[in-house]
């Protein structure tokens, strides 16, 4: 996705080689017009999946999961990291254990908004170990409701999330592709393929 790459590229700080800082557009400050074009795009690649619901899990994913959900016409849940005073009966729960931050959350929906058969595209901002993608997964699963697909804004592919994720046989789409962070530079995956 052009504009994404773009923006990428003209706002990304790589700091080190394993993490990239996009907090101008998604992870601290947002651009909605980005977001909006997010979200057409994601709901392009599954229009035909027959989506009933969108997933994700606070707090970066919600701005590109509710547009979305805008195009796709369909309620946005997230997945909760803290206790809420508000969520208390009929939790579904999940351990999502961070590699980058070396610490574990427990992830929570209520049972009340993935119903039986429901069937559900998760997004997130960044897949990295894929790990929360697994969490939201099993979620899903416990609600009894069928994994459609899952779209990820970012994929560093030079980890092993993307492998992990897309060995559970669901179909992953990722916006931008990362292949490498070398040498303080965004490697994407295409533009790899083109040089070689
Ligand atoms: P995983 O979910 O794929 O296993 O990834 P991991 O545990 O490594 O990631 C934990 C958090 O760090 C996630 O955000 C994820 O989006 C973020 N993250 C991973 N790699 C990068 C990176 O290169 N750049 C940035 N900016 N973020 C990265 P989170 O804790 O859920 O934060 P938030 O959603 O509340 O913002």
């Amino acid at each position: 996705m052009n504009v994404l790459k773009n923006k990428i590229k003209a706002e990304g700080v790589v700091l080190s080689e394993t993490v990239l800082k996009v907090d101008s557009f998604l992870n601290h400050q947002v651009d909605p017009e980005l977001m909006m074009e997010i979200g057409k795009e994601f709901a392009h690649r599954f229009k035909e999946e027959g989506i009933t619901k969108i997933l994700t899990i606070e707090s970066s994913g919600i701005a590109p999961g509710v547009m979305a959900a805008l195009y796709l016409n369909v309620p946005l849940v997230f997945a909760r990291k803290k206790k809420s005073l508000t969520l208390t009966e009929g939790v579904l729960t999940s351990k999502v254990y961070s590699f980058t931050k070396q610490e574990e959350n427990t992830i929570s929906i209520s049972r009340e908004y993935i119903q039986k058969n429901d069937r559900v595209l998760l997004i997130d901002d960044f897949l990295a170990n894929g790990q929360a993608a697994l969490g939201l997964i099993d979620l899903v699963k416990q609600a009894e409701a069928v994994v459609a697909g899952i779209g990820i804004v970012i994929e560093k592919s030079f980890q092993n999330g993307g492998k992990i994720v897309r060995d559970t046989g669901y179909r992953v789409e990722s916006l931008a592709e990362i292949e490498s962070l070398e040498n303080g530079e965004v490697q994407f995956k295409e533009e790899e393929a083109t040089v070689s």
